[in-house]
């Protein structure tokens, strides 16, 4: 039988479930490990400095524990911050996720593009540095939402949407001007697809949403393809294991949501905020 490769994927909560949903269709023999890194979220809040060295202390923790041949960042607001950090850091090959900046600016066709984001990855200069390179020649409204995030992890858990509360989030990316509009949002962050047929229901009028995830699970599988695998480990944890940084995300609700989206098992390690 061929070697399986592992990947670990993470995030910091539930977002990155949206990418492994991708990864597992995309590579159906992987071993996938999820790790959230729930302790410390949202991480869309936190100051720069201070979120790469726990990304890098996290990843270092992770890498030991999981052994794998690849890792992917399911998370915008810890790639566009920590990629370039993590490669010196550590040896094994990592895929990022980043704002789908440059997919918006070939697809719109009014010329004017939402970005829907945590606040720590509209300010980062990485995304900025998207747009200029990309959509030089586009309207492109960047919105930090600040609580879209957690307003996915709660629908994952179960809990009702405030619609209310919802529209006010995303309104800020529709924007009208010189007779044209907002006709292409870019889901950036990972938790946001969690929500796209909500997010539809509250939108002004219909556009397109890109989520980034099938984009990301393909190269995954090419850098996996590239990649001299380790082989099977009996100490490494089992495929479909969730890893969380708190016990705070161990209630029966959280790792229900885990089981739905394929992982069904769970370890906790110790590493508080
Ligand atoms: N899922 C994350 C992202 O893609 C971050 C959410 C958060 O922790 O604020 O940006």
């Amino acid at each position: 039988m061929a070697t399986q490769p592992r990947v670990l994927l993470f995030d910091s909560g539930m977002g990155g479930l949206t990418v492994a949903r991708a990864v597992a269709r995309q590579l159906p023999d992987a071993h996938l490990v999820y790790a959230a890194d729930n302790a410390a979220f949202p991480y869309g809040a936190w100051k720069e400095q201070d979120l790469v060295r726990r990304i890098v202390t996290v990843l270092g923790r992770l890498i030991d524990l999981t052994r794998p041949d690849a890792v992917v960042i399911a998370c915008n607001t810890a790639s566009t911050i920590a990629l370039a950090e993590l490669r010196a850091a550590y040896k094994v090959p990592f895929v990022g996720t980043v704002p789908a900046i440059k997919p918006a600016a070939a697809q719109t066709r009014s010329g004017v593009i939402g970005v829907l984001a945590t606040p720590g990855t509209v300010s980062r200069e990485y995304t900025h540095s998207l747009i200029h390179t990309f959509a030089y020649h586009c309207k492109v409204v960047l919105h930090g939402a600040p609580r879209l995030a957690e307003i996915a992890e709660r629908k994952l858990k179960g809990h009702a949407i405030d619609m209310e509360e919802l529209r006010a989030e995303v309104a800020p990316v529709f924007r009208k001007r010189d007779g044209r509009q907002t006709d292409v949002v870019v889901l950036g962050c990972t938790h946001y697809p969690l929500l796209t047929e909500d997010i539809r229901k509250v939108a002004p009028w219909p556009v397109t949403y890109i989520d980034p995830a099938p984009a990301i699970a393909r190269r995954t599988a090419d850098v996996v393809e590239e990649t001299p695998l380790k082989g099977p480990d009996a100490d490494v944890p089992a495929h479909g294991t969730v890893v969380l940084t708190s016990a705070r995300g161990s209630a029966s609700e959280t790792l229900a949501a885990y089981g739905v989206m394929g992982f069904p098992l769970h370890m906790v390690i110790d590493l508080p905020a």
